[in-house]
């Protein structure tokens, strides 16, 4: 049977966040925004192992108290220059086996939640190719032109925001990600090989944190959660 394993990559800087330190360190409802998705996915009875996915030149991680993950967590100082570089570079450090499962999750995306990591498991643990966790459209959407005014309003039907986890076999995953290198998901890279992520339905409350505002919308919510 094969296992389930995650992958974390986090050896971004975060150049949108704008702040002098990398943002998966920065805090959010007490520890740092790191934490959240490393217990979550810790916290899964079917994950088995826990990659961190760092730079090598990462000094924070060690400063902080990892021991209550226990043995689950792998930290791999083998982050490369893009996403897609650190998955791929993460994956071959973590010596998988090819038909094992791999859960790669945003850092960057704190406010997952068990259920729906339970959901995405189960809607593909039988599935042929994999998929990920993602959103229908809600917004109208608009196309503008380079001065910033609607050229047209696009349709918005069948249309759905990728989010993380991401789950593929990794033996597929690392052929895919060895033929590009710029994606910035690892279900772009299965595509380009001719194969269909299935679409797994979750919420907008598993966004990524990107700019500063977000921090206060992710800040709230795992409040709400700790409750
Ligand atoms: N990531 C990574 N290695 C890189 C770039 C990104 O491991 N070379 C990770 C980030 O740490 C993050 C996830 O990929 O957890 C999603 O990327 P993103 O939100 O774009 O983070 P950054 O690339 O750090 O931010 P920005 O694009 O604003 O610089
Ligand atoms: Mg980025």
């Amino acid at each position: 049977m094969s296992d389930f394993h995650a992958l974390v990559p986090a050896a971004g800087f975060g150049a949108r966040m704008g702040h002098e330190s990398p943002k998966q360190y920065l805090p959010l409802a007490g520890r740092p925004m790191i934490f959240h998705a490393l217990a979550t996915l810790c916290a899964c009875e079917q994950i088995s192992t826990v990659f961190v996915v760092l730079s090598p030149e990462d000094t924070q991680f060690q400063l902080y108290d990892v021991s209550r993950f226990g043995s689950k967590l792998q930290p791999l100082y083998c982050g490369g220059a893009t996403r897609a570089e650190s998955v791929l570079s993460g994956l071959l450090a973590a010596e998988l086996e090819p038909d094992d499962w791999v859960l790669v999750h945003d850092a960057a995306r704190p406010c997952l939640t068990l259920d729906y990591l339970h959901k995405l498991i189960d809607e593909l643990r039988d599935d042929a190719v994999g998929g990920l966790l993602a959103v229908p459209v809600a917004d109208t959407l608009k196309r503008a032109d380079a001065a910033g005014r609607v050229l047209r309003t696009e349709s918005r039907e069948q249309l759905w925001q990728a989010q993380t986890p991401q789950m593929f076999r990794a033996g597929l995953l690392a052929r895919a990600l060895q033929q590009d290198k710029e994606v910035t998901d690892d279900a772009s890279a299965i595509e380009a090989l001719g194969y269909q992520p299935k679409l797994v339905a979750c919420e907008p409350t598993n966004f990524k944190v990107t700019y500063p505002q977000d921090r206060l919308l992710a800040e709230l919510l795992l409040n709400q959660k700790n409750k």
